[in-house]
């Protein structure tokens, strides 16, 4: 370091301190003013950055613990044990063998800590493709899903990637929103893993919501958007495909149906946030109530702005697949983004996915319970 910028750096030095401390005097004499009142939560988070409020606020309500008490006794009467990925989300149950005859008791205790904890995992399971749909059947009917490889069972639907199909399911998402009924839940068995990588990032979409800032959070009360499948019509890197399939999917699917930015968990009565960027027409957001739709670069403004929320690294939590390992994810609760770096790697995963019911918003009137 030359002698000119030394002095010019112990002069900076001099002057960051005497500000510091300015600041520091400031400050005390604010809280002096304000007789020492404890600041509250909420305003300890400026509008623009309220990502640890909207987790705070997601694990108070959890009761400041992973699970209930309830749920953790009835894991240890079942000899389950549970580990926890993230602070609202994602939980590994070990110690459970879904190839045993699954009891009402085990199906019932599975359910209710999807509930809790959104998205769940289980290691070295290692269905068949029937037994992975009896399985799924245990919570509901299941969805068959017309534009992917089916495995041989047709309620399996093959998520296969390799040299010739790269990883495209990297956008965070909530599965299927073109449906009228989007599927509940979708339950993946990982078969085949890359060396390195291939990992799933799940989002809280209660937190999500949580974290928004009020005027977001108002604003989209009463918005919903149209949501149709044509990104599955453009084929893959081989064209549009045919005008016939096309026609006849549109007739017998319905093509571009309405669903809330806000759904209300039918299960849980509470709020989430809950769109597919990649389903949703940006420029379709409209006021239910009004029917009017919004100016088109206010929409695309807002969509672009809420793509971005689930993104934030503290609303998720992070699955490392391997051969055997089986995610079912609460869709109403959370999105998912399947990374894709691994190329030219493969990956296969087998996915059903439980049906679902028609999204609805419904404003929280009073403070809701737990799950
Ligand atoms: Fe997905």
């Amino acid at each position: 370091m030359s002698e000119a910028s030394s002095e010019k750096q112990v002069q900076y030095n001099r002057v960051a301190k005497k500000y510091s401390e300015k600041l520091v005097q400031y400050r005390a004499g604010v809280r002096e003013k304000s007789g020492g009142t404890a600041r509250t939560v909420e305003s300890l988070f400026p509008d623009f950055n309220k990502v640890g409020l909207g987790v705070h606020l997601e694990y108070s309500r959890m009761g400041n613990q992973p699970v209930t008490d309830e749920l953790q006794d009835r894991a240890e009467a079942l000899n389950i044990d549970f580990e926890h990925l993230g602070l609202t989300l994602g939980t590994v149950l070990h110690n459970v063998d879904l190839k045993d005859p699954v009891t009402p008791e085990l199906v019932a205790f599975i359910r209710d800590t999807l509930l809790e904890r959104k998205v769940i995992f289980f290691r070295d399971q290692h269905l068949t493709e029937d037994e992975q749909v009896s399985f799924g059947r245990m919570f509901g009917d299941l969805d068959a899903f017309p534009f992917g490889k089916p495995g041989n069972n047709p309620f399996i639907l093959e998520i296969s990637h390799s040299e010739q199909s790269p990883g495209a399911e990297n956008s965070w998402h909530t599965d299927v929103t073109w449906m009228e009924k989007p599927s509940l839940g979708s339950i993946a068995q990982c078969v085949n893993v890359p060396p390195y990588g291939g990992d799933t990032l799940f989002s809280d979409s209660y937190a999500c919501y949580q974290g928004l800032p009020q005027a977001m959070q108002e604003k989209l009360q009463h918005l919903h958007g149209i949501n149709d499948y044509q990104v599955f019509l453009m084929g893959r890197g081989d064209g549009q495909l045919p005008d016939d399939i096309v026609e006849g999917l549109k007739k017998e699917i319905p093509f571009g149906v309405s669903h809330p930015l806000l759904r209300t968990h039918p299960e849980t009565g509470r709020t989430t946030l809950y769109m597919h960027g990649g389903f949703l027409r940006h420029e379709s957001l409209y006021d239910v109530r009004t029917q009017k739709t919004l100016p088109e670069r206010d929409a695309k403004k807002t969509v672009a702005f809420l793509q971005q929320q689930h993104g934030r690294p503290e609303y998720t939590c992070r699955f490392n697949w391997a051969p055997g390992s089986i995610a079912f994810w609460d869709n109403r609760a959370v999105q998912h983004y399947a990374a894709s770096d691994y190329y030219p790697h493969e990956r296969l995963l087998r996915r059903v996915t439980v049906s679902g019911d028609k999204p609805y918003y419904k404003p929280e009137t009073s403070k809701q319970g737990r799950t």
